[in-house]
């Protein structure tokens, strides 16, 4: 198969594929991989990485909404013996979902090789500062930064010596002084090495430049009879550090909350085979749910049906119709904040048949449309019951902002978020939403507008507006 140069693509492909990989946190070749996998499965995406990304296929599998998001790791291996536990590391990291991308030092190949590393990584392995294969696109570079975290194990008493010195002679060394991502140190080596000055310096030195490190702990060496401090931390609790360093966790200002929350469509039914349904795919409140939940809600989901995998840590009720959608709503209660984001069908059928309807000629069946019960508004009147904070979804083709806010003094809830849902926008069943936070507090209306958001972003974005409305703390991490 022929190989691809990047330096002969012209200069808009190249800042595309720079941007694009960037982006997607994968390298310029895996990014070129990915496009032309796309590009044989028919689904092309338009030339620029930062429009709507193509609607998953119909038979496409269930998304798991809320699941950890992909990151990277470089992991740099240094010549120790504890080296044959980086190859437990990779494995451990993988199963976190934290793809890795593996460099040998000339002496971790006297501990571990390079094809066990790479059989385990699932990457070609990288050793060669000078490799004109890796070089050809400036290698070195972007395995500096084309990643969320380098993590050194084993760290080795030379590493850390040429880091804490700016060296950048091999291929390790070059990369540790190019990177500006954060950098993870496990450190091995034996205990006099570790306690002697020289190297006491250095870790002052790389701890005052913003390394984090991890062990050394204490234990027997693989030097018969020797034992004190020095033994490289185990494969499992460095990727939990690199795991705390790449997925910090969430403050929990929603903790203590009850969160209800409705979702998808509902169905209808005609007969025992048919139904009225609407397109709603239900990804934007099950994303509600699992932003709720990561920031610390007891979160209640009532969905319709939908082609989407439970949240994890949320009590979802599966139903199907309206009417059902209200029992299980109103069996939640008491709720400290309840966010609507079903699109429930105005009406049902007055008549359901008991057998599937069949054909007269001649003549339509005769189906008789009765209201639904107004979920949002029931709740949003309860005397006693009601919610502190109650948000319903505003749905609108047209005068968006107007109907919404009309919509909100008829339902009587707190807030409602204001989507444009005609045809053109892809909303119903994609990825992306443009919302318009309207609220309603002593008497005065405020219209918030967000810009374009995935989903997720809008979840996570109406989370954080509930956690300082309900409680005044704030979803970012303390720093
Ligand atoms: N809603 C509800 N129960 C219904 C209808 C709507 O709980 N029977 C909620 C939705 O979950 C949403 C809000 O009311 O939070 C507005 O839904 P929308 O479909 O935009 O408005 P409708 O009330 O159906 O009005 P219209 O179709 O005329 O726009």
């Amino acid at each position: 198969m022929a190989s691809l140069t990047i330096r002969k693509l012209d200069d808009a492909v190249k800042t595309y594929l720079r941007l694009r990989s960037a982006k997607n946190h994968r390298s310029v070749e895996e990014e070129v991989r990915v496009i032309l996998r796309e590009l044989i499965e028919g689904r092309e995406e338009p030339l620029t990485p930062f429009s709507a990304p193509p609607t998953p296929s119909a038979t496409a599998t269930p998304q798991r909404i809320g699941a950890l998001p992909e990151a990277s790791v470089t992991l740099i291996i240094g010549g120790g013996i504890a080296a044959y536990k980086s190859l437990d590391l990779i494995r451990r990291l993988k199963e976190r979902r934290i793809e890795v991308r593996c460099v040998l030092t000339k002496a971790a190949q006297q501990f571990v090789t390079p094809l066990a590393v790479s059989a385990l990584s699932h990457e070609r392995v990288y050793t060669d500062l000078f490799d004109p294969q890796s070089e050809f696109d400036a290698g070195h570079i972007r395995l500096a930064r084309e990643c969320d975290l380098i993590v050194v194990a084993p760290a080795t008493a030379d590493l850390m010596a040429k880091m804490a010195n700016g060296h950048a002679d091999d291929l390790a060394s070059a990369i540790l002084l190019a990177t500006n991502r954060k950098i993870l140190l496990a450190p091995a080596m034996n205990p006099l090495m570790w306690n002697n000055a020289a190297t006491r310096r250095n870790v002052t030195q790389l701890q005052r430049d913003g390394v984090v490190l991890i062990g050394p702990n204490s234990g027997e060496m693989a030097e018969a009879g020797e034992a004190g401090v020095g033994r490289m931390s185990e494969a499992i609790e460095i990727a939990t550090a690199a795991e705390r360093l790449l997925r910090p966790p969430m403050p929990k200002p929603l903790a203590g909350k009850r969160v209800l929350i409705t979702a998808g469509p509902t169905h209808e039914p005609i007969d025992p085979v048919r139904y009225i349904a609407n397109r709603s795919s239900g990804k934007q409140g099950f994303a509600i749910a699992a932003a709720a939940q990561a920031a610390g809600a007891e979160v209640i989901l009532v969905s319709g049906p939908v082609d989407l995998g439970d949240p994890a840590g949320v009590t979802v009720k599966h139903v199907e119709s309206a009417r059902q959608m209200l029992e299980q709503v109103q069996a939640a209660l008491p709720a400290d904040i309840a966010i609507f984001a079903a699109a429930v069908a105005d009406w049902r059928v007055a008549n359901e048949g008991e057998q599937k309807l069949k054909k007269t000629a001649g003549s339509m069946p005769p189906l008789q449309l009765v209201e639904n019960p107004d979920i949002l508004a029931t709740i949003s009147r309860l005397a006693d019951k009601r919610p502190p904070l109650v948000i319903g979804f505003a749905a609108e083709t047209e005068h968006l902002i107007d109907n919404a806010k009309t919509k909100l003094a008829r339902k009587g809830c707190d807030w409602i978020v204001a989507n444009d849902v005609s045809p053109a926008t892809g909303v119903m069943g994609g990825d992306r939403n443009t919302v318009h936070l309207i609220s309603r507090k002593d008497g005065e209306i405020a219209v918030d507008s967000w810009p374009v958001m995935t989903k997720e972003q809008v979840a996570i974005e109406l989370v954080a507006h509930i956690a300082k409305s309900a409680t005044g703390k704030s979803l970012e991490p303390a720093s």
